[in-house]
């Protein structure tokens, strides 16, 4: 892939499906001014600045980026890019990051509302204690392998991940896996009890008080798989489901073909909601352990 104006582009060392974006510091540089005229508060309570902003990024690409990053995330065979900054640069604090991850996501789409920080993107911390009822903010709990958005009425086509900050962390390295990557793929996918509906409910922390039913697999328009899943959530009517989910998340977990990175703070990360999965290594134990994560999930434009 070639270079678009104020931006470097490459495939990532780990896997050829995902597209890194590297931000050149005259970008940086020029993104202050238009990410300065709001506040974090009218970024919040005004949508339409948001589409500003965003259109601030896009124009110092000559407008290349939005057509490049929306053919990678829809396109079957990559569906996933990492944007971050070519350099260190002393003029990346979170707030700018908020802000770029904002833009970003509506070049993409219209984000979700997330229940869960009660606005369009939520902040969270990932630390030594933790007393949540869910594997979010586990710290030293393996994040098994999943998709966002499964208890949720609204459709989740992307995801966005943002590392915002990250203090004494050794491990909570991210891990993807591609279905099409994927060894039990065909198996399970083929597994007619994988069509049936399955009832989806979540935690209190989570803020929804419905719950949902679909499938965990379905097929995109040219009849390749889709998954929605995460181990935590769906709840078994019978026990052919219930042996279903268990084989599902094995070989998950098993499959040699998960991508494991260590991504870098102020690494911005976009994935396919339908054919990527995503998950979260566990960290090694230290009291002063921090992460500070900020996601955005939403849908296509
Ligand atoms: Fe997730």
């Amino acid at each position: 892939m070639n270079d678009i104006s104020g931006f470097e582009i490459s495939t990532n060392q780990l896997s050829k499906r995902i597209i890194n974006i590297k931000i050149k510091d005259n970008t940086i540089e020029k993104l202050i001014f238009p990410f300065k005229k709001f506040d974090l508060t009218a970024i919040e309570y005004k949508p339409f600045t948001r589409f500003t902003i965003a259109k601030s990024l896009d124009d110092l690409s000559q407008n290349q980026l939005s057509p490049l990053i929306n053919k990678i995330v829809r396109e079957r065979n990559l569906g996933c890019f990492i944007v971050s900054a070519q350099n260190k640069n002393s003029n990346i604090d979170d707030i700018f990051l908020v802000k770029l991850s904002t833009a970003i996501a509506h070049l993409i789409g219209n984000p979700n509302h997330d229940s869960m920080a009660g606005k369009f993107y939520a902040r969270f911390h990932v630390k030594h204690e933790d007393k949540s009822d869910s594997y979010l903010r586990k710290a030293y709990t393996n994040m098994d392998l999943h998709t966002d958005g499964t208890y949720v009425k609204e459709t989740t086509d992307w995801l966005l991940m943002t590392k915002l900050e990250e203090k004494n962390v050794e491990g909570g390295e991210t891990a993807m896996l591609h279905l099409d990557d994927w060894e039990y793929c065909d198996e399970l996918f083929n597994d007619p009890i994988g069509r049936q509906n399955f009832i989806w409910g979540s935690p209190k922390s989570k803020n929804i008080d419905y719950k949902v039913e679909h499938p965990v697999f379905s097929e995109d328009k040219s009849g390749k798989p889709q998954i929605s899943y995460i181990d935590q959530f769906p709840e078994p009517k019978n026990m052919d489901q219930g042996v279903f989910l268990q084989k599902l998340s094995d070989s998950l977990e098993e499959s040699k073909n998960k991508i494991i990175t260590k991504l870098p703070v102020g690494s911005i990360l976009v994935a396919n909601n339908y054919f990527w999965l995503h998950g979260r290594k566990p960290f090694v134990v230290n009291k002063l352990l921090s992460r500070e994560l900020m996601r955005i999930r939403g849908k296509f434009s």
